[in-house]
């Protein structure tokens, strides 16, 4: 499974492109808020660490027409952009138009196997099903991936991708990674806790404690 960062922190994202963890960049209006610099200055700056890999950058307007608009001006910037639109219904239209135009497109904001169904027609490159906020109102967010996941392997869907989002702690990506999910992206805070554990921490720090007990 592919491991992206859920960030706009350029010092989160090369730090853990640096450590090989990751192979793409998502974000959203949110996400971009919590920088506060221009939306053109972090995008500039994100692609130029993640050369090699998709960065997911969302539209804003609620109307097909603006969102394609929007999709088109945001494609332009890289080859490695990817639209993120809402799933809504005017957001279908606007993923059958960018996505026949050769433009890379994940549905975002997916709450139900439906929509995701949906999405998938519309041309889709990936979709994202929110884990970790069907959690939050105590639904099961990772049976919704597993119903994606085994709904797209029961239709024999290759071209449109799960990117799970909403990805709250390590037992998640261990779900996912199990399902089979192709992607899971997350914030820097979730890498660090899948990198660390504290039996590794202290076998280290033994094993420099003894280093120092052998004779110089
Ligand atoms: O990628 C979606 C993500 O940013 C939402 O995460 O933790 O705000 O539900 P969260």
């Amino acid at each position: 499974m592919k491991i992206f960062i859920d960030s706009a922190n350029i010092n989160d994202i090369r730090t853990a492109y640096d450590m090989g963890a990751i192979s793409g960049v998502t974000t959203n209006p949110s996400i971009i808020s919590r920088e506060n610099r221009k939306f053109d200055d972090i995008i500039a700056d994100v692609t130029s660490i993640m050369v090699d890999g998709p960065i997911f950058a969302e539209v804003l307007s609620l109307e097909a027409d603006g969102m394609i608009k929007e999709g088109r001006k945001l494609a332009k910037i890289s080859k490695n952009i990817v639209v993120k639109i809402p799933m809504i219904p005017e957001g279908l239209k606007a993923v059958k138009t960018l996505s026949s135009e050769g433009i890379n497109v994940c549905v975002t904001v997916i709450f139900s196997a439906p929509q995701a169904i949906l999405a998938a027609n519309a041309g889709a490159k990936y979709v994202a099903p929110f884990v970790g906020r069907l959690d939050d109102i105590g639904e099961n967010g990772l049976d919704l991936a597993q119903e994606i996941r085994d709904i797209f392997d029961a239709q024999g869907i290759t071209e449109t991708k799960i990117v799970a989002a909403s990805v709250r702690h390590p037992v998640h990506v261990v779900e996912l990674a199990k399902m089979g999910v192709d992607i899971a992206t997350m914030p820097f805070k979730v890498i660090m806790q899948m990198a660390k554990n504290p039996n590794t921490e202290n076998a280290v720090k033994k094993f420099l404690e003894d280093w120092e007990k052998v004779p110089k």
